[in-house]
């Protein structure tokens, strides 16, 4: 957390359809002290940068190479003045001079209950037909700090949905992306203006 009353800049980085950056990118137009202030994707064709440019939210593509050379790649960050970074449905690791440039201030989605379903492979579909196939009643989300290994750093918070009879992978998918849209930006707005998660809102 910076100083009371200091605002945030954030980065998006997503590589596909991009709902959750929308869903950021909606939930803090207009916000007194964090704003999405860059969108970026590692794949040229993901619908998320057209959202970007819809919202009238800078956005850059970075492949691969993009992120070789460390200072490169941090001046992206530091020319728009980002001080926290949300994964968002972003299918790389991010290199450990970001983790190291943002600690504590990176941010991840993940579309099931942690510390199961998650590591290397374990994305999207992937992860909803590895929690039907399991048997398991229920499913949901975790948003965590990010650390240099796939889904491992510190959970900030967990919401459950039920796993039913004959679910698909993707009937699955629509109910847990219901609750990623309604918990992710206000669960890190809270974490930055407050240092704390806030409690889940009467629904
Ligand atoms: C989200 O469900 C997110 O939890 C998942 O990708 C989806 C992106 O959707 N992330 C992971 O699986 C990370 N391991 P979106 O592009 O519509 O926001």
């Amino acid at each position: 957390m910076k100083d009371p009353g200091t605002s945030y800049r954030l980065a998006v980085l997503a590589s596909g359809s991009g709902s959750n950056a929308a869903r950021f990118m909606s939930y803090f137009r207009g916000h007194p002290r964090i704003r999405v202030a860059l969108v970026v994707s590692n794949n040229a064709s993901a619908p998320v940068l057209q959202r970007a440019r819809e919202a009238g939210v800078p956005a850059k593509v970075m492949p691969g190479p993009a992120w070789d050379d460390s200072r490169t790649a941090e001046s992206v960050f530091n020319q728009y003045g980002i001080d926290a970074i949300v994964l968002a449905g972003y299918m790389r690791l991010l290199p450990s001079f970001m983790i190291r440039k943002y600690p504590g201030r990176i941010f991840n989605i993940h579309p099931a209950l942690l510390p199961r379903f998650g590591g290397k492979g374990m994305y999207g579909m992937h992860v909803h037909r590895a929690v039907i196939d399991s048997g398991a009643r229920k499913s949901g989300i975790t948003i965590h700090l990010v650390n240099e290994k796939y889904d491992e750093g510190p959970i900030l918070f967990q919401a459950k949905v039920d796993v039913v009879p004959d679910d698909t992978p993707v009937d699955l998918a629509v109910r847990v992306r219901q609750l990623e849209h309604d918990h992710y930006p206000r669960v890190v707005e809270g974490y930055l203006l407050q240092g704390r998660v806030p409690e889940k809102p009467a629904i």
